[in-house]
């Protein structure tokens, strides 16, 4: 099941913002996140907000698949209302689940030209579509490549059937190869492969034909995640029953080492410590809105959105969502003021893993002092630090989160 939402403060029932978030608007890069929160079946790791046909039926709501684009665009107008006439071209557009391509691809297709007509989008606006292996085929490539987008996300996961089937992914190896060339041959300019690295009973080679798989396919990003286990899923309980091991943090270090090898000997260049992009051009702009702390509004049930310092959370369950909207109503469920201390954390956790790293002058005593040890240590770039910046040497980049939290002190 999803994990929970934090509490937060009310938020008016129409939506606005204090007028401090709306100073600047504009200025900023600004984006469109679009949640769909549905999936044919639940992957026995994930605990997004997303559910099957049958856990919707079984929390006896009624919230469709079928009126779901106009939900979306309902929230879309909100989104223009709230925020007033200013000019503010949409740079960077992303759907992301849940599964989107299980709607029709015409209402992915329209909830875009909804933000279209409401914001407009910048001439060189990315716009992306996660999109699962088995959920597409040429007809529905070529239907979203004209309505607008201009780059697809696969979850590929891994090249291998033993790890699929733990995974619980339905698709047949070689597939996310194939929607590669297929997405290409419909012009898509930019194709990203998600994997997965450290499944219990995945082993070295496994996991280096998956990157050899990947790579072969010719993406210009890829993403590679170490597995989490996610409290609350099945993956979690299974291992707790002793039924599969725990994979240690050393197997995981291993695996990063063994992407990094791979993806640079073939042209990828990391950006950030889970992302690679073969130019810069492929990296994904979307994400660098959040990296990088720009506006971006969050559509669909449990969105999360982020304007000049206000954050606020959309109602987690589509009926829920879909009520709100109904009465006219927000979807947003509480929200928060950022403290300029926690801008500053946030900024130092987001852009520390950034390749450009993050500079110096954020980090608070007690941080520069661990600064210090981690250059020491080998963990951060001596050239970089010498210009004023903190960033994640190789050996940095496996200790990501540990280096993060010493320096946040
Ligand atoms: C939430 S999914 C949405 C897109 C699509 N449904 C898919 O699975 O590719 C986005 C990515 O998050 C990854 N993901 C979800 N739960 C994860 C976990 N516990 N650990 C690592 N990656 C995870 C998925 O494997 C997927 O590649
Ligand atoms: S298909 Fe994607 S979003 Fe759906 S359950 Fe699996 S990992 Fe999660």
């Amino acid at each position: 099941m999803p994990s929970a939402l934090p509490d937060g403060e009310p938020v008016p029932s129409d939506g606005s913002l204090p007028d401090h978030a709306l100073a600047g608007l504009g200025e900023r890069p600004f984006g469109f996140y679009v949640h769909v929160p549905y999936c044919a079946t639940r992957c026995g790791y994930c605990d997004f907000n997303t559910y099957t046909a049958t856990e919707l039926r079984s929390s006896g709501t009624v919230a469709s698949q079928e009126t779901y684009a106009d939900n979306l665009i309902a929230e879309i107008r909100l989104a223009r209302r709230v925020l007033g006439d200013v000019e503010l071209p949409v740079q960077t557009v992303f759907l992301g689940g849940g599964t989107p391509t299980l709607l029709p691809a015409r209402d992915l297709v329209r909830m875009l030209a909804a933000i279209r007509d409401e914001f407009g989008l910048a001439a060189d606006a990315e716009v992306t579509t996660e999109a699962n292996p088995e959920s597409v085929d040429p007809a529905y490539l070529s239907e979203l490549r004209e309505g607008g987008y201009n780059r697809i996300s696969f979850g590929m996961q891994s090249a291998r059937p033993h790890v699929l089937t733990l995974l619980d992914r339905h698709h047949t190896p070689g597939r996310p190869e194939a929607c590669v060339t297929e997405a290409r041959a419909e012009g898509f300019e930019h194709v990203n492969l998600d994997l997965i690295y450290g499944t219990p009973g995945e082993s070295d080679d496994d996991w280096r034909a998956s990157l050899d798989a990947a790579i072969g396919a010719g993406p210009d990003h890829v993403s590679a995640y170490s597995l989490i286990v996610e409290d609350g899923t099945k993956l979690a309980a299974r291992i707790k029953r002793g039924e599969l091991p725990m994979v240690d943090d050393d197997v995981h270090a291993d695996r990063y080492l063994i992407a990094e090898e791979a993806l640079a000997a073939a042209g990828y260049a990391w950006y950030e410590v889970s992302n690679w992009a073969t130019t810069p051009e492929g990296r994904c702009r979307h994400n660098e809105l959040y990296w990088t702390g720009a506006d971006w509004w969050g559509a669909g049930p449990g969105a999360h959105s982020h304007v000049g310092g206000v954050r606020w959370w959309n109602a987690k369950h589509p009926a829920a969502y879909a009520q709100a909207l109904a009465e006219q109503r927000t979807p947003a469920q509480g929200r928060e003021v950022l403290p300029t201390e926690d801008r500053r954390v946030e900024r130092i956790l987001l852009e520390l893993r950034l390749r450009e790293g993050c500079p110096l002058s954020l980090l608070a005593p007690a941080g520069l002092r661990a600064a210090e040890r981690a250059l020491a240590d080998g963990l951060l770039d001596r050239a970089a630090y010498a210009s004023g910046r903190a960033v994640l040497t190789l050996q940095g980049r496996l200790l990501a989160d540990a280096v993060v939290r010493d320096l946040v002190d």
